[in-house]
């Protein structure tokens, strides 16, 4: 279908329940819901003094997990699926922390009520920018931003509209930034069968219920849709406690600049045995598995 096609088929207001996207999204979409409601439903039970907490340790485990990725100073920063703005706040203090403030950080939201909410915490303060959007077109040029995060997002939202998304981190992703994306994985059903059997969100998906429907990923899958399917060529997948942690890059990561290829070289021996240069082993496989040259 092309874009355009796909857009009128989309063109009802976000959560209109006529179609998938909307009555995916309606749960997180009601006027009437006023910030500190919201604040208590959507962050997975975490009372409201611990939700700068919760959203620090998203961001550490980000840099614990992808400890190359970095930000230019005054780069440009999005977040797909924004909420209230927690995790651009907690993302925004980690990047002051490396000393590469970014310049603008935009979150975008399907949900013009979590848009509103985000604006009345934070809307008057740089670099913080709020927008809702139709979730499909992301509305920033190709190539414009540095980083590009998405967490407890991406597995709300029906799945070919989770993989026209990725293609659109793609358009808009600058050729040495890094987008990180968070999923829920397959194995994550045991703990939901607990609250929400398997054939109860099948039924709830089928009806169109509103109610948060939860989309699982295989790490094949992920690998497959990111690598081949949307065409990055730079694919870090963890598993991390029921979900997947992806980074993706259209470039090799920099190369340190205290990078010393005789010290890696010395310490890691298959390197120096398959007679490959060192850098560009870093900057291929090395940056990912950790490996160090002192
Ligand atoms: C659990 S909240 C997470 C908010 C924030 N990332 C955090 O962790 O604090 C999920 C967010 O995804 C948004 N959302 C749902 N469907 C979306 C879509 N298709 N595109 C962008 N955001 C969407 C919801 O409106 C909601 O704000």
């Amino acid at each position: 279908m092309s874009k355009a096609s796909m857009n009128k088929k989309t063109q009802n207001a976000p959560s209109d329940p006529s179609n998938v996207l909307g009555a995916a999204a309606a749960v997180w979409d009601d006027l009437r819901e006023r910030l500190a409601r919201i604040e208590a439903r959507i962050h997975d039970g975490v009372p409201r003094e611990k939700l700068a907490e919760r959203a620090d340790a998203y961001i550490n485990t980000l840099f614990s997990l992808f400890p190359y990725v970095t930000a230019p100073l005054n780069g440009v920063v999005l977040e797909i699926g924004s909420g209230v703005g927690y995790i651009m706040e907690a993302l925004t203090r980690a990047l002051i922390a490396r000393a590469t403030p970014p310049a603008s950080i935009l979150g975008l939201d399907i949900s013009h009520t979590m848009i509103e909410r985000a604006k009345e915490r934070l809307g008057a303060r740089a670099p913080y920018r709020f927008l809702p959007y139709d979730g499909i077109d992301v509305p920033m040029p190709e190539a414009s931003c540095d980083l590009i995060l998405s967490v407890a997002t991406l597995s709300f939202i029906p799945k070919p509209f989770a993989y026209n998304l990725l293609f659109e981190v793609k358009r808009v992703l600058k050729p040495g930034g890094f987008a990180v994306l968070q999923f829920l994985s397959f194995r994550h059903l045991p703990e939901q069968e607990t609250h929400t059997p398997w054939r109860e969100e099948i039924r709830r998906q089928i009806t169109g219920e509103k109610a948060h429907w939860h989309h699982f990923y295989a790490r094949e899958e992920l690998e497959m849709v990111l690598r081949t399917g949307t065409g990055f060529p730079y694919v870090d997948i963890r598993e991390l406690g029921g979900g997947y942690w992806a980074c993706v890059h259209l470039a090799p990561a920099p190369l340190p600049i205290d990078f010393d290829p005789e010290g890696y070289l010395s310490l890691n021996e298959d390197v120096r045995a398959a007679g490959v240069d060192p850098a560009q082993h870093w900057q291929e496989y090395g940056y990912r598995e950790g490996r160090r040259w002192r």
